[in-house]
């Protein structure tokens, strides 16, 4: 018998925020910064936009991350269905210890970022106890670091660690950042917002230059990234988590098609299962995020509901203009 939630053999790594000190105070006051909203400040780094506690993430990283060799890394921009792939990673990763049809799955006890954690939120004195699976072979991480950024040690080839890359229509992606703002009392208008987002103030933005990087490297080495559209995860989630699962080295085979594992995994991760979990709908994060913020619809063309046409084709009009060299449409 699997054992329950209550008996992971790994323990859930609970988000932290470690408190500033002098020396990323003193690499703060030397970057660009404005004050987007009243809450915080953004600070531009390599490029990308950050409000501080997420810089003081990557800033960690940079200095202190040490990969192993089985890391997998999920990259995103914040509200391209990070948590939805946590998720999915996890379930797939650990299928053989932990059924995804088992009612004591950890992903029914758990929220996704329990299980996966975001490594701008973990203090780097516990990088090394992070392991989400049983056998403690692998580590799922999750970032919304653009690849500039990302340590040498990770994305050298000499690393055999992987990253996974989800992206969205941008549309959608707004739209979702949007609702996360009101939620979490961001107290920030529908307008002021989509000016903020089309300057690249959405979280290591612009979104854009965020999604193409890891593109062409997906391009140039597909063993090292996979590059995944949330939309496609829609239409075609089989296929997806099958093309997901053959490149993380852990393929679908015939006897876990026979088993229905796909399947399960998919209901398992599912918006209507995983919305609807107590633990997805209680509590908040360390860094102060409610759970609940995470799930809202879970659809694909939301932005029709919110968006006026002129907005809509402004974004369509940036993608297009940001995309074009790359052969690259979302
Ligand atoms: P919407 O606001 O459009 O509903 P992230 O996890 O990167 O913060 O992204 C959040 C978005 O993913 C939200 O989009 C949320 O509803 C959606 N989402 C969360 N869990 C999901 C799931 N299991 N399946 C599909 N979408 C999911």
């Amino acid at each position: 018998m699997e054992p329950k939630t209550s008996q992971l053999p790994h323990k859930p790594v609970e988000d932290e925020t470690p408190l500033y000190n002098q020396e990323f105070l003193d690499f703060l006051s030397g970057l660009p910064k404005e004050r987007v909203i009243e809450k915080f400040e953004s600070y531009q780094y390599q490029g990308f936009w950050y409000n501080p506690p997420l810089l003081h993430g990557i800033f960690n990283m940079q200095k202190h991350f040490q990969p192993c060799e089985n890391d997998i890394f999920l990259v995103t921009a914040p509200k391209s269905g990070t948590t939805w792939l946590k998720a999915m990673i996890y379930a797939l990763m650990n299928r053989k210890a932990y059924p995804p049809q088992s009612p004591h799955h950890p992903l029914l006890n758990n929220t996704p970022h329990q299980l996966v954690p975001f490594l701008e939120f973990i203090n780097p004195s516990k990088y090394g106890s992070v392991c989400n699976s049983p056998d403690r072979t692998t580590r799922i991480l999750a970032t919304h670091c653009p690849l500039i950024s990302l340590p040498k040690s990770i994305t050298d080839d000499a690393s055999p660690c992987k990253i996974v890359y989800l992206c969205r229509d941008v549309k959608d992606n707004f739209v979702s950042l949007f609702h996360f703002a009101q939620k979490n009392q961001w107290h920030i208008s529908l307008e002021d917002s989509f000016e903020l987002y089309c300057k690249g103030f959405s979280g290591a933005g612009p979104v854009w230059d965020q999604i193409s990087g890891y593109w062409k490297e997906s391009l140039d080495r597909p063993h090292k990234v996979l590059f995944m559209r949330y939309e496609e995860m829609q239409n075609e989630p089989q296929f997806q988590l099958k093309r997901l699962a053959h490149f993380l080295g852990k393929p679908i085979s015939e006897e876990d098609e026979k088993s229905g594992v796909v399947d399960q995994i998919i209901n398992l991760c599912s918006f209507d299962t995983q919305s609807r979990l107590k633990v997805n709908n209680t509590g908040d994060l360390v860094c102060g995020l409610s759970n609940s913020s995470f799930f809202r619809k879970g659809v694909v063309g939301d932005w029709k509901n919110r968006l006026t046409i002129d907005m809509a084709s402004k974004l369509d009009q940036i993608t297009e203009e940001k995309f074009h060299a790359f052969g690259l449409s979302i």
